[in-house]
């Protein structure tokens, strides 16, 4: 297991939310915002991953990326990229990798409906979203990051049968990624997995649970290490669900 230090890795004090011009496309505002994460045109992967390849496993809205550097550590055979818009964990976990001279992860400062053109088609065979910000409000939705457009996208990166790997604790937001996915028929749902306890608030999200119980899908090896949010829900005693897609291209 990867020891991260807290005494040489010290977390700067963060305010939670940018201000909201970072979660739109570049193309939709008038002018380029102070602080907005460059676009990217070209990467050369020499610059990210000692092999020099392109990452096969993406982890979308990484956050302080506790979960995808265990997971480095634990399968050097793999590439991992983080893609980030808060500057500040991305600093963070920059000075992680280097500290610990971890070869195979790397993290970008970038927001994600501005699209993946900089990655491969075909190239990815493992997708996190992870606790995505919920954006409740209706007026907000649209700053959420998971939509069709969005999407559409990682079916052009993905592997054929890549994976999808999705958790929430908002009810709404868990059933709003599964009506986006199963819009595209290459998503088959394999798993749905609650985590803590069943309550009203789910249970008129899903009121049919029943159909995503075990009996019907097989339960898919959760072997990915907790992310931060998820040991926040946890310690707070906060219900979640993990589901789990396979793309079929
Ligand atoms: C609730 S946090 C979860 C972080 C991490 N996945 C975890 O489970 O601990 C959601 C993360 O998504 C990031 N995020 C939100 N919108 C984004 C966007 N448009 N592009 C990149 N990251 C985004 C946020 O900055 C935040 O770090």
């Amino acid at each position: 297991m990867l020891n991260i230090d807290s005494k040489k890795y010290p977390k700067p004090r963060s305010r939670h939310h940018n201000a909201s011009n970072v979660y739109f496309p570049l193309h939709a505002l008038g002018a380029i915002p102070k602080f907005y994460p460059p676009l990217i045109e070209t990467i050369d992967w020499s610059d990210h991953f000692n092999n020099g390849n392109p990452p096969n496993i993406l982890d979308l809205g990484c956050g302080w990326g506790t979960c995808m550097l265990q997971l480095a550590y634990n399968h050097t055979e793999e590439n991992i990229l983080g893609l980030e818009v808060r500057k500040l964990p991305v600093d963070w976990i920059k000075e992680v990798v280097k500290g610990e001279s971890l070869p195979n992860i790397s993290v970008i400062w970038y927001s994600l409906p501005n699209g993946l053109s900089f990655l491969q088609d075909n190239s990815i065979s493992s997708f996190f979203s992870f606790f995505p910000d919920p954006w409740i409000k209706k007026k907000h939705h649209k700053r959420r990051a998971f939509t069709k457009e969005f999407i559409q996208e990682c079916l052009r990166l993905s592997k054929d049968n890549a994976q999808f790997w999705q958790m929430t604790d908002v009810p709404m937001v868990a059933k709003h990624h599964i009506d986006i996915l199963s819009d595209f028929q290459e998503f088959t749902i394999d798993s749905f997995e609650f985590v803590g306890e069943w309550n009203s608030e789910w249970s008129e999200v899903f009121p049919d649970y029943l159909p995503y119980s075990k009996d019907i899908y097989q339960q898919i090896p959760w072997n990915i290490p907790k992310t931060d949010q998820e040991e926040f829900s946890t310690k707070k005693g906060i219900p979640y669900v993990k589901t789990h897609f396979t793309i079929h291209k």
